[in-house]
């Protein structure tokens, strides 16, 4: 039951909802509100954008409230030259303060995070967090061991050799060459039969970037952690990854470097025009 309400006394029947709706199961006849035939019910994505698109809120959707939405303005998003200056200074942090992120923000980070976009709305995406620099260096402690056990042993495969450089730099002059130091760590992972489980996974990692940057926080990608898991099945599991489900790694916190100014580099990418 997709509960879909429409206020008479509010709904103006401008059919904006009708209209927005990507599955287009939203009909109207005559002066009545807009309805959903029982039967097109299942087609719904539930993507709320026809709570999102009425403008005096006459539309509820699975019991949600539409007054309690984020009312938008024309000055709610931050402006183009600002999202700009973010994707052109946000940077690659590897070092950071040994302190914890504060919590409430971690917390509202991954809230907003809910609303990345994912195939056909299916946000099957699962976020594990890493949110206290005790349990990572725990973390990072055995993943450093693994991988020097895992290397005597002879188990490390010839494609994630180069890891390896990683435990003599922290063994011999305490240098983490896979986390970076980082007090956090963010997994996000998808299971494999979601739509599109690797671009639902790191875009959300792109958004998180993003904002937390944003938010004054350090984030770095870590392709580094993702092969360190997929050496040590156990500490994969320990950290509740499920093997066969796409996922990837950033490592954040409180960054101990700051940055003057942009790399330049808005000609690194191809540009083609296609006339066709
Ligand atoms: C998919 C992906 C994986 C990455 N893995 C690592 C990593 O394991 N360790 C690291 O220090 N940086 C990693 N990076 C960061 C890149 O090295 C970095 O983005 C690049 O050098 C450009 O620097 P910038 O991000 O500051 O612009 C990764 C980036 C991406 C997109």
């Amino acid at each position: 039951m997709l509960q879909f309400v429409v206020d008479q006394a509010k709904c103006t029947r401008c059919d904006l909802c009708v209209l927005d709706c990507p599955s287009q199961i939203i009909e109207r006849t005559g002066d009545a509100v807009p309805f959903i035939r029982p039967e097109n019910e299942e087609r719904c994505i539930q993507c709320q954008h026809c709570l999102a698109v009425c403008p005096p809120a006459a539309v509820s959707i699975f019991g949600r409230d539409p007054v309690r939405s984020l009312p938008l303005t024309d000055r709610s998003f931050p402006d183009a030259e600002k999202m700009m200056a973010l994707v052109r200074g946000r940077r690659s942090v590897r070092r950071y303060r040994d302190e914890n992120v504060d919590p409430a923000l971690v917390q509202r980070l991954l809230d907003a995070l809910s609303n990345a976009a994912s195939a056909i709305n299916r946000r099957a995406l699962t976020f594990t967090v890493i949110d206290d620099k005790a349990v990572m260096q725990r973390f990072r402690l055995k993943a450093l061991k693994g991988l020097a056990d895992a290397a005597k042993a002879g188990q490390v495969p010839e494609r994630f050799a180069y890891l390896l450089q990683a435990v003599p730099a922290w063994d011999e002059k305490g240098v983490d060459r896979i986390f970076r130091g980082a007090p956090h760590l963010l997994a996000i992972s998808a299971a494999p039969e979601s739509v599109c489980p690797q671009e639902d996974v790191n875009l959300a990692l792109a958004y998180f970037e993003l904002m937390a940057q944003s938010a004054g926080l350090g984030t770095v990608w870590c392709g580094m952690a993702k092969m360190t898991l997929e050496v040590l099945p156990d500490l994969k599991q320990a950290v509740g990854l499920v093997p066969g489900h796409y996922y990837y790694t950033m490592l954040f916190g409180l960054p101990a470097v700051r940055y003057a100014r942009t790399v330049q580099r808005d000609d690194a990418a191809r540009i083609r025009r296609v006339q066709v």
